[in-house]
């Protein structure tokens, strides 16, 4: 060994023992003959003291420059009353130097591990393993190494095996474009990266394993976003002869471990559900932040029979007058309430009213059209006071919730709403099975082997839309952290689901009649879910982006700046696997 002992875990109780360190030099201080060198390993910082006395010592330690790797044998010693770091670890103690080695020496820095604030991304993804010498990133990935091991341990104790699942696959269904391998032996043919081993955990359970888990990376080319990148890591389980409540029971048990463990926070059990339905409502969103309030109030019943006709004429064509209250109407001028019309417009709102709720009620221009009943009954329902905002949407449930539920979030995010250090769960339950695309089609909701409510099986053909599904999502302080469901274990319900889905029975054949096969062969009930593990380390670390507790994340451009994938590759390669590619773009 180089060293017999490590900078961060050296104490008091060593004082007078010689020991060597290794590790980098993280600052210098120079006092006039005494010279102070901070060094740096994993576990944390040491200071070093090297004295005059020792002048060809002192000499090259005064050349050393930041992040050089060193070597040093020394003794330990009490640092003086006013040379005390309460902020340090090791601030009572120093290291006196007595022998040093230089095992490298760094050139100049792109930047240092200490400038963060001013580093931009790119570059700080660049030189990536710079970055992960900052104790906070060093923190983050301890922090997931942490965790990992406690989920393993955790689903080892609970008889859960965890085994492997293919990387170069066959399509998978979760609903994003899949990354695509092409095949050298069999030109033409291209193996997919998994969006999740759904299928092959759906086997396992036929193959009798019973219980299997697995930390796995997944693969989806979709558009990224903080909390988005193209591979990523599940923790995916899967259960046989279970319903609803065992999936989330365990699931449970792990969140609780790991926020005991790893946040010292009890985290009180069962957690709160919502259905869907209720999120939806209240909140706009499957995935409500429930850490604030400001919730969606419906009016249609109240300005129904108004002489407004966007408000009376939305609600005689089916849609919904909603709107939500923001306690400081102060915060926002005419300008800044217009640019949050064209946020509700973005985000797909015909329009934004808003009304100000004044000593007298609510005041502004189209308020002039309700009657005093009414708009009291405004006021009312939303347990307004003078010197609120009130916001409406008068629209198709669908475009009123969604509106609505981004412009809670948004206006919280602007004006600081949201608590920090509050830890929300929710289950979200009774998702419908089907919604649909951009142009109208029938999709899972969350995939195609979702089993329905056995209730709702009966409108499977004549009212899909309606058709609840056995699948449950956990949700954060507003981000999904996972997904899963009670699956579909008979082939002829599988069957008719591709059908109402549109899959032809021959398309169904080409996809999966490798899964349909298996279901021929005494397949259990069984369920699942999968949790994002990048999102769960991101929230218990604090930080706002998963990139940020991902060792080798890629840009929001799905680079990589640190290798320069994705990268051209030569002919001969692309001549090798049959492949010509179009450079006229
Ligand atoms: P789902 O698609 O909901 O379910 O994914 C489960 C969880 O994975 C995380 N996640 C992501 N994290 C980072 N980047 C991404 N691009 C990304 N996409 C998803 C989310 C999400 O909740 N096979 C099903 C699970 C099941 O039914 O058992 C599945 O993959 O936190």
């Amino acid at each position: 060994m180089l060293r017999d002992n490590h900078c961060g875990l050296v104490n008091e109780k060593h004082i007078g023992q010689s020991m060597s360190l290794a590790g980098w030099v993280t600052n210098r201080r120079d006092l006039g003959g005494l010279l102070f060198i901070d060094l740096r390993d994993r576990s944390g910082v040491i200071q070093l003291l090297f004295t005059p006395d020792r002048a060809d010592l002192h000499e090259t330690a005064g050349d050393l420059s930041r992040e050089d790797v060193i070597k040093v044998n020394g003794t330990i010693i009490e640092r003086g009353e006013d040379n005390v770091n309460p902020d340090l670890e090791t601030g009572r103690i120093e290291l006196e130097v007595e022998e040093m080695e230089v095992l490298n020496s760094a050139e100049n820095l792109p930047f240092s591990p200490s400038d963060r604030p001013a580093v931009k991304e790119n570059t700080r993804l660049k030189y990536r393993y710079l970055d992960l010498r900052r104790d906070r990133m060093r923190d983050n990935i301890a922090l997931r190494h942490r965790t990992f091991k406690l989920i393993r341990d955790y689903f080892d104790e609970k008889d859960f095996w965890e085994v492997e699942t293919p990387i170069l696959t066959k399509s998978t269904p979760e609903g994003a474009r899949d990354f695509l391998v092409p095949s050298r032996l069999h030109h033409g043919k291209f193996y997919a990266l998994p969006q999740s081993p759904q299928l092959f955990k759906q086997l396992f359970m036929i193959s009798g394993f019973e219980k299997y888990f697995q930390i796995v990376k997944c693969f989806r080319d979709e558009d990224l976003r903080a909390d988005r990148q193209p591979e990523f890591t599940q923790l995916d389980l899967e259960m046989s002869f279970v319903d609803e409540e065992d999936v989330i029971e365990v699931t449970e048990g792990m969140v609780e471990r790991v926020f005991n463990e790893i946040l010292e926070l009890g985290v009180e059990l069962p957690l709160p559900r919502m259905t869907y339905e209720k999120a939806m409502d209240r909140f706009g969103s499957d995935r409500p932040d429930l850490r604030f309030g400001m919730e969606l109030v419906d009016l249609s019943s109240a300005v129904e029979d108004s002489n407004f006709n966007i408000f009376s004429g939305t609600v005689e064509d089916g849609g919904v007058v909603k709107g939500i209250c923001f306690g400081g109407s102060a915060a926002y001028n005419r300008s800044q309430l217009d640019s949050l019309e064209s946020f509700a417009r973005d985000h797909g709102a015909k329009g934004l009213l808003w009304t100000n709720v004044g000593e007298d009620g609510l005041e502004g221009q189209f308020t002039s059209h309700l009657s005093e009943r009414t708009k009291d009954e405004i006021v009312e329902r939303f347990g307004a006071r003078p010197g609120d905002l009130i916001f409406l949407v008068a629209d198709s449930r669908d475009v009123a919730n969604r509106v609505l539920g981004q412009l809670r979030l948004k206006l919280a995010e602007d004006n600081d709403l949201i608590p920090e250090e509050e830890w929300e769960f929710v289950w979200i339950t009774h998702f419908p099975l089907f919604g649909k695309d951009e142009t109208g089609d029938l999709t899972s909701e969350h995939h195609p082997f979702t089993s329905p409510m056995k209730s709702d099986i009966g409108k499977l053909s004549d009212d899909p839309l309606n058709v609840r599904a056995r699948a449950y999502d956990l949700v954060l302080n507003g981000v999904e952290l996972g997904g899963g469901s009670i699956r579909i274990h008979e082939r002829e319900l599988q069957q008719e689901i591709f059908e109402v889905l549109g899959i032809s029975r021959e398309e169904a054949e080409a996809k999966f009649g490798f899964f349909l096969n298996a279901l021929k062969y005494g397949a259990p009930p069984h369920g699942g879910i999968a949790l994002g593990l990048d999102r769960l380390i991101m929230l218990l670390a604090g930080e706002q982006s998963i990139r940020d507790v991902i060792a080798f994340p890629k840009t929001g451009m799905a680079q990589s700046p640190l290798t320069g994938a994705p990268m051209e590759v030569s002919s001969d390669q692309l001549e090798e696997l049959g492949i010509d590619v179009d450079r006229s773009e």
